[in-house]
């Protein structure tokens, strides 16, 4: 083969190969229709039932699906907390988690703890002692700590604790280390400390 239609050659081949869709080959036929499946939970007390596409995360169908915006979105990929809610009593990255897997639920947002005028005690806790700047954080760093005075009542080990007969002591530490999965950019945390520590009736 001459050098010329080599060069002519390879450069069909660029061609061919630049203008092919990223990963057509891979694609199996039909595959643009994505699943869907109906889900029923309850949220803060009521009754939601959803057609949802299988992919849709808790935080997507609480905040898109319906309307339920106070859950909010910070990483999306469960490094930042802001998206925290109660699925059980228990507190769980909504991000992490499909909507399809919450079937028969009870979950709680923050919507669900008080309203102005009737707050939460931990959500009146954080105003009174400043627990937050933004508030972009604050609706998941409020169901976070909530769910943190349960854990420690129930002598729910944290995940750096592994001997299941360790008796818990709720102290300022014991709070900061299992509320350090949820982040505060504004760095509000002593303040949100002072605020759970108010709550769980620790003298410091
Ligand atoms: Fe879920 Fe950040 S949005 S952990
Ligand atoms: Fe702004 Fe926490 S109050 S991120």
């Amino acid at each position: 083969m001459s050098r010329r239609s080599l060069l002519i050659s390879s450069a069909a081949i660029v061609a061919v190969t630049a203008t092919a869709p990223k990963g057509a080959a891979a694609q199996p036929a039909g595959s643009a229709m994505s699943p869907s499946s109906k889900v029923s939970f309850t949220v803060n007390g009521e009754s939601r039932s959803l057609d949802v596409d299988n992919r849709t995360s808790l935080l997507d169908a609480l905040r898109e699906h319906l309307h339920l915006a106070g859950t909010k979105k910070g990483c999306d990929h469960g490094q930042c907390g802001a998206c925290t809610v109660m699925v059980d009593g228990r507190r769980i990255n909504s991000c992490l988690t499909l909507a399809v897997m919450h079937e028969g639920d009870q979950i709680t947002t923050i919507e669900g703890l008080g309203e102005p005028g009737d707050l939460h005690p931990m959500q009146a806790a954080f105003v009174k002692h400043d627990g937050f700047q933004c508030g972009y954080c604050t609706p998941g760093q409020i169901c976070s700590s909530i769910a943190v005075l349960e854990e420690i009542r129930a002598n729910i080990p944290s995940h750096v604790t592994s001997d299941l007969t360790t008796e818990v002591q709720i102290t300022p530490a014991e709070i900061r280390e299992r509320m350090s999965g949820n982040i505060c950019r504004c760095g509000a945390y002593s303040n949100i400390l002072d605020a759970i520590v108010e709550v769980a009736g620790i003298k410091v």
